[in-house]
């Protein structure tokens, strides 16, 4: 079994690799991405490849691979980097990391959440720069989250624990949205399932879980933020492309919403002259929901043990159902 490891992972995944028996293992030992060229000669011939959700795993790089390629394993629980129905028509079995980074990355989404809405990078600034004259009845004011309603786009694992964390802090009432109702996932919080128009026009805080598909590509546009209230707070810690950022950059430059925090963006890495990077009232993160030590050490070891599975023709632990 020869395997592609598209990057420098945390070393208890490689080991989990380099112990299995007969598995050799090719790797692109930098924590840079792979270069395109290097990828599709270094996944020639291969069985199985574990990957990141930076590499765009298409057509090309499927017939570079050739038709030994059995596994792809993913480090990511994301997986629009695929290309699925490539992927299926060669019968090559998917492996992911549900459930392993659930809590980092809610944790990740609250921290995001409070940042943004207690105005937290801005409020630092200020003691660096000497902006922190006095205490001032009227200075650096924000917007909290009792009493308040919170709207989820994707109630799913991750909308989910956001809920749980947030429910202490006070919040009277959840909605969500999705491509259908979910009432066992909801009855925890009292959650109201509502379109996604109802949910931007009540919502004081709008948390964006859910997964990049055609379906909510963009779902965040200009109709979108124009719904939301002027003091309400959009948190986005799904993927970039969920949003329009010229829309959203609008809708935080002219008020239209009180304030915005981006754990990703479009594209990944933001050069550092994007617009929304001058705006006070955006808070950017650079895709560090997952970013504990522990989480990604688990998700590397699980990725490895599905691409093993994957390559024995075992059941993965893992296994995205295509
Ligand atoms: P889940 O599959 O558990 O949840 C995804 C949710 O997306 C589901 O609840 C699904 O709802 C919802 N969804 C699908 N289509 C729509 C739609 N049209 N409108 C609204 N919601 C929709 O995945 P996870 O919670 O584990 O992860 C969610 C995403 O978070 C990942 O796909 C990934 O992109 C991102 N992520 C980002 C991280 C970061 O570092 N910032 C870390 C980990 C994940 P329904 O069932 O109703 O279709
Ligand atoms: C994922 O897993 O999809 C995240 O974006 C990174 O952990």
């Amino acid at each position: 079994m020869s395997v592609f490891v598209t990057r420098r992972i945390p070393a208890e995944g490689l080991r989990v690799l380099s112990q299995a028996s007969g598995c050799r293992i090719h790797q692109w030992d930098s924590e840079e991405p792979v270069p395109r060229a290097e990828l599709l000669s270094g996944v020639a011939g291969k069985h199985g490849l574990l990957c990141l959700l930076s590499d765009r795993i298409d057509r090309e790089v499927l017939e570079a691979a050739g038709p030994g390629l059995k596994v792809i394993s993913t480090m990511s629980v994301g997986f629009d980097h695929l290309a699925l129905e490539e992927i299926k028509k060669r019968g090559i079995r998917v492996g992911y990391t549900p459930d392993v980074l659930t809590d980092a990355t809610a944790e990740l989404s609250v921290a995001l959440l409070l940042a943004a809405c207690r105005r937290l990078p801005e409020a630092v600034e200020q003691v660096k720069s000497g902006g922190w004259t006095t205490w001032k009845p009227l200075w650096m004011c924000g917007y909290g989250l009792s009493d308040s309603t919170v709207g989820i786009i994707g109630l799913g694992r991750i909308g989910q624990a956001v809920a749980r964390r947030l429910k202490p802090f006070g919040v009277k009432k959840f909605l969500y949205t999705g491509s259908r109702p979910k009432p066992e996932s909801a009855a925890e919080f009292e959650a109201e399932f509502v379109p996604l128009r109802r949910l931007a026009e009540e919502s004081d805080f709008v948390v964006v879980t859910c997964a990049l598909t055609p379906a909510t590509q963009e779902m965040c546009n200009k109709d979108f933020f124009s719904r939301m209230k002027k003091t309400s707070v959009f948190i986005n810690t799904s993927r970039g492309a969920v949003v329009n950022q010229e829309d959203l950059y609008d809708a935080l430059a002219h008020g239209q919403i009180a304030a915005a925090g981006l754990d990703v963006t479009t594209p990944e890495p933001l050069p550092t002259d994007h617009p929304l990077l001058s705006l006070k009232n955006c808070v950017i993160l650079p895709h560090i929901g997952s970013a504990t030590y522990a989480t990604r050490s688990t998700m590397a070891v699980l990725a490895a043990n599905n691409l093993l599975a994957g390559l024995r023709g075992e059941p993965m632990p893992h296994e995205l159902l295509l």
